[in-house]
């Protein structure tokens, strides 16, 4: 960052002397500089909010509000202030429902610590997690421990049946594509009764059964981190490519929403594209 200041300051200077192509070079590095460190020092640093309404009911009579939150990849430079900014938003919400999608750390597990604050958020019905890639990469027992002692249930290869208002919803969720077990048969549908699937990586849908879910909630792209009007991220991990990069997609016929996440990996910016929480009215 520092050297393409000064670059820009030389052909700035250099442009002035000489005039004409050397000064639009050093326009247009200036503006370069300027969307870099506004992708670096700013636009991490916001919260946009996305809504949807999804109806995964035969008949829905019960509407909640459900927030899902993924890829928080909490560090030094994104810690508990940070978290406190989110459960901050997150409460406005008065949310029904949360759900965590994982990548909680970067790579050290101990940075789990800042998560706490996540217990002052008050729900009707409860918080539920996955773990993410990242979260394997150190110690993903304790991630999973101050978790739970954070007050949230693990969904991880497992899953929940719960009575709202005299209905059933159903949650299972995945363990992490990379690194964890896979059981797709925990992922589908029981009984017709209304079902989420929890899945860190978009890939996963891959393992459900075509319409074998009503909605997938998943994190891992980041929405590809940094985005360019018009063309849109410029690289998605994921067997999709950027049909997987973020918001409401039908893959596999199966209606999924993929959150661009909360943090960040690789080179710490973000551009067009600011971190995510995403609130879904649900009808069950
Ligand atoms: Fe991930």
């Amino acid at each position: 960052m520092f050297l393409l200041a000064m670059l820009g300051l030389i052909v700035g200077v250099f442009g002035v002397i000489m005039g004409n192509q050397w000064l639009y070079l050093a326009y247009a590095m200036f503006l370069g500089e300027l969307m870099l460190a506004y992708g670096i020092f700013l636009a991490p640093k916001r919260i946009k909010i996305s809504r949807y309404r999804e109806s995964i009911g035969a008949s829905p009579s019960v509407w909640l509000k459900v927030a899902f939150i993924s890829d928080l990849h909490l560090q030094p430079k994104k810690s508990k202030s940070w978290v406190e900014k989110i459960v901050t938003k997150l409460q406005a919400e008065k949310p029904d429902l949360l759900l965590v999608g994982g990548d909680m750390v970067v790579h050290d597990a101990i940075d789990i610590q800042a998560f706490e604050p996540i217990k002052n958020l008050a729900t009707t019905y409860g918080g539920f997690f996955i773990l993410g890639n990242h979260d394997y990469q150190d110690n993903p027992k304790l991630i999973s421990q101050k978790l739970s002692s954070y007050g949230l249930q693990s969904l991880i290869n497992t899953g929940v049946s719960l009575t709202i208002q005299g209905k059933e919803l159903r949650l299972s969720g995945a363990d992490d594509g990379y690194y964890g077990i896979g059981n797709s048969k925990i992922l589908q549908r029981q009984d017709g009764t209304p079902h989420i699937a929890l899945i860190h990586e978009p890939d996963l849908i891959q393992d459900i059964p075509e319409g074998q879910t009503d909605l997938a909630l998943a994190g891992h792209s980041h929405g590809g981190q940094i985005r360019f009007p018009v063309i849109g991220a410029l690289h998605v991990p994921s067997v999709f490519g950027r049909r997987a990069d973020i918001g409401r997609k039908i893959i596999k016929g199966i209606p999924t929403i993929i959150t661009g996440g909360l943090g960040e990996v690789g080179c710490r910016a973000r551009l067009f594209n600011p971190p995510e929480i995403v609130i879904i009215e649900l009808g069950i």
